[in-house]
């Protein structure tokens, strides 16, 4: 039995003063005074204490590209934790014309014995078929994967069609699953992409000026209202611009079943860096493109007035040396993605609460709660009461530090917000019960994170009555 006493706890739409009795892994009792006898006490004088965070946006060991990413479920997961995150759903890749279960098979050999910190995952679709929809029942139900994703861009590699998406919208209504998608347009990407080359625009900004936030707006739009003829329910990941968020917006005021999500590294940096000389934009490539600084205020406007509502990391890490300079002289080669898992929740609290942006409670909810209603994890995961699982992060407010590659612990070479500087510190997390981060150090074990099955899309009224 532990207790944490004197914190300030803060759940999506409470901050208060309680102790936190935690009985094997779980919570028991949360309240004032609660008796420490027999107990192992934590002091939590001075400090919040936030439900583990949930990022419902990565990929660890993925293939990219010819290259596989740094950072797999270990360094990954582990690297999660210091930054407060206890649950990650990651991606898993599928390969057409081949059973969704050997994809899911080989994620769960990525991933077992290994994660730090609980797992799920996302399945993708790239194709409509017989065989896919005989098999999606018993995704659901044997694997609890809830959720699928559709690439709308990445031509001739995972990108699929529209009926794909349509179909799938249809099916997952049925199923009681939600639909994600990577929105930008992927032909008239390849398009823009062919045409730059022949004009010989190969450094890494060309990437960005090839993915133009016309080319998200649009199929955000296309989707949403895809999803709006299905009468289903979309999930649009990492959401960068002006022109998706209005999508969003406009199709949820509609009554369409649409939810949006940014990550930290559209909120904090924008396109003029990918500008660098020595080709240090490389490590600045991200699918959708790092946007013009103007985009980050809709998105902060957007995470406020709730017309986003997850903040996920999209965490997909290749070290500088050796695997983003595959693309030296043709962006089109260097892999898509960066280092963020470790540093997306001390971003929205440090430039999200601490500047005003976000209240304490919107903070909770964007990195934790509605993440964990949307995909199935509630109430067991994404909040502080009894019968939830104890993952807690216990953070300090007043500590500054700066993010660097020198002191993160990831595996990848450099860190995407090398020299910003942050408020705020999760010093100690606890997964399930189990203190997993204390004094800087790691103190949990190899292995020690839990494949988790997640209820069906809607299990909850409240989150359908929420958006209305
Ligand atoms: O550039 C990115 N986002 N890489 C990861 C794959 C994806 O599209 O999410
Ligand atoms: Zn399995
Ligand atoms: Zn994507
Ligand atoms: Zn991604």
């Amino acid at each position: 039995m532990k207790i944490i006493k004197n914190g300030i706890v803060v759940t999506a739409s409470d901050t208060f003063q309680a102790d936190i009795k935690i009985v094997d892994d779980k919570i028991e009792a949360v309240g004032l005074g609660l008796s420490t006898e027999g107990a192992e006490v934590i002091d939590a004088s001075g400090r919040y204490i936030f439900p583990g965070g949930i990022d419902p946006h990565t990929h660890l060991d993925m293939p990219f590209g010819g290259t596989v990413t740094k950072d797999d479920f270990e360094t990954g997961t582990v690297a999660a934790a210091f930054g407060g995150t206890t649950t990650i759903i990651d991606f898993c890749l599928t390969e057409k014309s081949k059973p969704l279960s050997d994809a899911i098979e080989v994620w769960h050999n990525k991933s077992k014995d290994k994660a730090a910190i609980d797992y799920s995952f996302h399945l993708m679709i790239g194709e409509m078929n017989d065989h896919v929809l005989k098999e999606l029942p018993q995704v659901i139900e044997q694997e609890g994967i809830t959720s699928f994703k559709v690439f709308m861009a990445y031509k001739n590699v995972f990108q699929a069609d529209d009926a794909t998406l349509f179909q799938t919208l249809i099916k997952a209504k049925e199923l009681g699953s939600l639909v994600m998608v990577h929105a930008e347009n992927g032909d008239v990407i390849d398009y823009l992409t062919k045409k730059a080359l022949q004009n010989d625009q190969t450094a890494p900004i060309y990437h960005a000026l090839t993915r133009p936030p016309e080319a998200e707006g649009e199929a955000t739009g296309r989707a949403s209202q895809l999803t709006a003829l299905a009468d289903s329910q979309l999930y649009v990941v990492h959401v960068t611009c002006e022109d998706a968020v209005k999508q969003i917006e406009e199709a949820r005021k509609r009554g369409a079943d649409v939810w949006g999500e940014t990550c930290p590294q559209y909120l904090v940096l924008d396109q003029s860096i990918m500008d660098q000389p020595d080709f240090e934009g490389a490590k600045y490539v991200w699918s959708p493109p790092l946007r013009e600084k103007k985009h980050q205020e809709s998105l902060w406007n957007a995470l406020r007035t709730g017309s986003l509502q997850t903040l996920g990391s999209d965490q997909c890490s290749f070290d500088f040396n050796g695997q983003k300079d595959l693309g030296k002289d043709d962006f089109t080669k260097i892999p898509n993605g960066g280092p963020t898992i470790e540093d997306r929740m001390s971003i929205l609290y440090s430039e999200g609460v601490c500047k005003g942006r976000i209240t304490l409670n919107q903070f909770v909810e964007l990195t934790s709660t509605r993440a964990a209603k949307l995909f199935g994890l509630h109430p067991k995961k994404g909040t502080i009461a009894a019968g939830a699982d104890a993952d807690l992060v216990i953070f300090n407010p007043d500590v500054m530090r700066t993010l660097s590659q020198k002191t993160h612990h990831l595996a990848v070479d450099y860190n995407a917000f090398e020299g910003l500087e942050v408020s705020g510190k999760a010093e100690t997390v606890l997964l399930r019960g189990q203190v997993i981060v204390e004094n800087d150090q790691y103190v949990g074990h190899k292995g020690q994170g839990e494949y988790i099955k997640r209820a069906k899309y809607g299990h909850q009224l409240e989150s359908k009555v929420a958006q209305r």
